[in-house]
């Protein structure tokens, strides 16, 4: 195990041989008696362990439950005990939300804490979407958020201002290990775990209480966190986090960015990798039917050897996937120009939830007759799956709502779906039908989004 280095609350720490998923709040608060930091649900749900963590890329609020410490090595980690300057100066947020009443039980104030300051130092005003990933069951939030914007003018302190530049340094003198170097090594050693954000593996551990014999953290692999945008192509690396995807696709697929917004929390966003989302094979993962949609290709690559899939065929079955021992995904690219993807993302809270259903549709119309349909769901089969019967009902067809209605029974010729704690079957197939309607329906102009309803 290499050695891991980084700065806490300013203090460089080095570290020998640790066990690879010890989680960073388990050691705060175990090792270094930094209990601010708190434990909830241990699961990225409820963002009491939220802390700050800051490298060359910049601030990001993260979770500290399931964040292991190698993940760290090179960065910078602020707690709520690091965030006051010296002369225990509170940090202008903390001020606020003592003057704003913006703390009643206090559980949730620490990770609150830490999640408005790494939004204060990224110059973030929208505090619902920064706020997502921290549950507060006493305030009602308004007090915070007043809080929050109370102190976004207030100029960054120079304490927290330094991370960065010293986070990069620590940064330089610790080598990235080549991806040739990785691809070489993983081919022999097949059975390691994988960790990109650890927002899937992390759960592995701290719920699932699994050993994991040989892990491998790919943050510490170069190039696999690339965005390349052409005239014709986005190839976006295996280890770029759902919120860089989300900036990168919000100039040229709005409905994919919109999408990504509701993945998780701000917290979540920021660990978890697209990369990771599509090697779990998990039928509810809301990136690949809106990436099968947009006819992503899916880049595997196993020692020097590389290929690339339609990443539809990637999912076999339930739990299955075209991957063989010791490939991993390197990349998934597709087309740059602008469409009519939309995704609708049903889930029983607006934030931070797993899909029940995530349906994404992007449907071509030519003098009123449907030139091409491309249908996709998650939450319908074991896999992330297009909905070729719908598809073809539609295609040579006119446009219109007798259409849309002939295409009922096809709809259950595609899916069979499941019922479970987040939907029954019956549901979740009337939900898919329904979001074809509400897809016509925003084909035509009508407003169907309460967010999208202006006074
Ligand atoms: C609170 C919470 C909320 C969530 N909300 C959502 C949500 O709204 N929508 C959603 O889709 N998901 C959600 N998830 C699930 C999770 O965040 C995603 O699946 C995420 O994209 C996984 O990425 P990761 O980098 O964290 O993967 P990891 O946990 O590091 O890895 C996941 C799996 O992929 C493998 N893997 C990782 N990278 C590679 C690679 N390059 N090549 C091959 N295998 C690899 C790992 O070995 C592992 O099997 C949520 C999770 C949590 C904890
Ligand atoms: S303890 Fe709930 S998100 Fe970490
Ligand atoms: S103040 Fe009690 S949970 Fe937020």
């Amino acid at each position: 195990m290499r050695e891991i280095a980084f700065l806490l609350n300013g203090e460089l720490v080095e570290l020998g041989q640790v066990d690879p998923t010890r989680t960073l709040l388990d050691w705060l608060r175990e090792t270094r008696g930094l209990c601010g930091t708190k434990e909830g649900c241990n699961e990225g749900d409820c963002g009491a362990c939220t802390v700050m963590v800051t490298d060359a890329r910049g601030a990001r609020a993260l979770n500290a439950c399931i964040l292991f410490l190698p993940q760290l090595h090179g960065r910078a980690v602020r707690t709520v005990e690091g965030m006051a300057g010296p002369g225990d100066k509170l940090h202008p947020v903390q001020m606020a939300l003592i003057d704003h009443h913006a703390s009643q039980c206090g559980f949730c104030t620490p990770g609150v804490v830490a999640s408005l300051v790494a939004a204060h130092v990224n110059g973030r005003r929208d505090f619902d979407d920064v706020l997502a990933g921290n549950l507060c069951r006493c305030t009602g939030y308004a007090p915070i958020i007043r809080a929050a914007e109370a102190t976004a003018d207030a100029p960054v302190p120079d304490w927290l201002a330094e991370d960065a530049a010293r986070a990069a340094k620590l940064a330089q003198g610790s080598k990235r290990q080549p991806l040739r170097d990785f691809a070489k090594w993983y081919q022999s050693n097949p059975e390691a775990v994988l960790v990109s954000g650890a927002t899937d593996v992390g759960l592995w551990v701290t719920k699932g209480l699994r050993d994991l014999a040989q892990v491998a953290f790919l943050s510490h692999v170069d190039g696999l966190d690339r965005i390349e945008i052409n005239e014709e192509t986005v190839l976006v690396g295996a280890g770029v986090t759902i919120e860089d995807l989300r900036k990168a696709v919000a100039p040229l697929h709005p409905g994919f960015a919109e999408l990504l917004r509701r993945f998780g929390s701000a917290q979540v966003r920021r660990a978890a990798t697209i990369g990771g989302n599509i090697a779990n094979g998990s039928p509810i993962g809301d990136g690949p039917p809106a990436l099968i949609v947009l006819r992503a290709r899916l880049h595997l690559r196993r020692g020097q050897a590389r290929r690339a899939i339609a990443l539809e065929d990637f999912f076999l079955d339930y739990g299955r996937q075209d991957r063989a021992d010791g490939e991993f995904v390197e990349a998934v690219s597709f087309p740059r120009q602008h469409d009519r993807l939309r995704c609708y993302k049903l889930a029983k809270r607006f934030d931070q939830d797993i899909s029940a259903v995530c349906g994404c549709f992007s449907i071509a119309v030519e003098d009123g007759i449907v030139a091409e349909a491309r249908i996709a769901f998650g939450g319908l089969a074991g896999v992330p799956k297009r909905a070729a019967n719908v598809e073809a009902a539609l295609v040579g067809r006119p446009w219109d709502e007798d259409t849309i209605g002939e295409t009922w029974d096809a709809w259950a010729e595609d899916f069979t779906p499941m019922s479970d704690m987040r939907a029954s079957a019956d549901y979740r197939l009337d939900a898919a039908r329904n979001m074809l309607i509400r897809y016509f329906l925003e084909a035509a102009g009508a407003v169907t989004r309460v967010l999208e309803v202006k006074p």
